[in-house]
């Protein structure tokens, strides 16, 4: 009986100890299961007399039960236990502050952009859109720039498949004269400024794909002056009184005569000047009066109209502002670079 007794004192202990689900389940079945102690005692009754087997078989049930009653208790509280602590582990802290989202900002190009439209419009121009996938015509001979013109050499184009269409990826922005004046009647004043492509090899002034910002405006009695003033008083808007400007004969099919302007900042040092971080003298702008062949393509009559076209390296222009040295750092995503915008 004594042994009966151990067997109870001993899987009581050792419930005592079980500190979780896992540990509970061995004690059962270490004093419970099939092969356990209790079922052991049983197995062995066979041995007894009648009377003993009865006594001793009574005696070993009650002891069953107590075992099996403490188990159960046991296990509701490890439940309970595992339970908070999934609870605990799981739980939402309502209060915890939110993790900071980075706010990003506009690209440089965007930012300046925006000024320049609002210096123009506040100059009377309005902002037109064209498409960047062009047609040839648009691009090239609407521009008096017909096929085999030495000039479309100046222009290295991304042409798209299948060639037979004739698309392309714009070359520049003058496309948008012409879609513009086929559409409106002077007299008129835009800028449209977009991306345009030109497949040549890249260096720290040239990119495969920048930004240009036409203008053009047309009405009865424009001349070189005009285009001169509006150039010039952009310049001092945006730049202020720092730069030098300069005026240079060029040539573009679809402007006669043609200009170019060039700046530099006032105390340029040239090459790596450390007050505009450029290269002395930069070209920035193509301009001219609109040639009479254009107005003829767009159905105009060119003795009744006038216009001055300029088409902006916008990029250019940004890098002069800020004095940025390499265009590339536009378009290759450089945090470091873009946050200082
Ligand atoms: C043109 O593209 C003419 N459509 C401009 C024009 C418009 C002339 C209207 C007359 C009337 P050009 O190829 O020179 O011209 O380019 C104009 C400007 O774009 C250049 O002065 C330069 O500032 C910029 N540019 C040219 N090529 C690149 C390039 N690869 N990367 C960055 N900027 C460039």
């Amino acid at each position: 009986m004594s042994s009966f007794l151990e067997i109870k004192k001993q899987a009581l202990k050792e419930l005592k100890g079980a500190k979780n689900l896992k540990e509970l389940d061995r004690v059962y079945k270490k004093y419970l299961g099939r092969k356990g102690e209790v079922f052991l005692v049983l197995r062995d009754l066979k041995n007894f007399s009648e009377n003993k087997r009865k006594e001793i078989g009574k005696e070993i049930n009650l002891i069953k039960k107590d075992i099996e009653d403490a188990i159960k208790e046991k296990q509701k509280i490890l439940k309970e236990r595992a339970t908070d602590e999934i609870i605990k582990k799981e739980r939402l802290d309502i209060t915890i502050p939110g993790k900071k989202i980075e706010k990003g900002h506009l690209h440089p190009i965007t930012l300046t952009l925006r000024k320049i439209q609002e210096i123009f419009q506040n100059m009377g121009f309005s902002i037109v859109e064209g498409p960047e996938v062009e047609t040839e015509w648009y691009n090239f001979d609407a521009l008096n720039i017909p096929q085999d013109h030495p000039a479309r050499d100046a222009w290295d184009t991304f042409w798209l498949k299948p060639k037979n269409l004739k698309l392309l990826l714009r070359t520049h922005t003058s496309p948008v004269q012409i879609r513009y004046m086929e559409k409106n009647q002077p007299p008129f004043r835009i800028i449209a400024p977009g991306r345009v492509f030109r497949h040549e090899a890249t260096d720290a002034s040239h990119e495969v794909n920048f930004f240009q910002l036409e203008g053009l405006m047309v009405d009865k009695d424009i001349s070189l002056a005009n285009l001169k003033g509006i150039m010039e008083s952009f310049m001092k808007q945006f730049y202020g009184q720092d730069i030098v400007l300069r005026w240079q004969p060029a040539y573009f099919p679809f402007v006669e005569p043609g200009l170019e302007l060039a700046m530099k900042c006032r105390t340029c040092k040239g090459k790596g000047c450390s007050v505009c971080g450029n290269q002395g003298w930069i070209e920035l702008v193509g301009a001219g009066m609109v040639h009479p062949e254009v107005f003829k393509a767009v159905g105009y009559n060119p003795k009744n109209w006038q216009g001055f076209a300029f088409g902006w390296g916008f990029d250019r222009l940004v890098m002069m502002k800020h004095k940025i040295n390499d265009i590339r750092l536009f378009y290759n995503s450089d945090l470091r670079f873009l946050k200082q915008f």
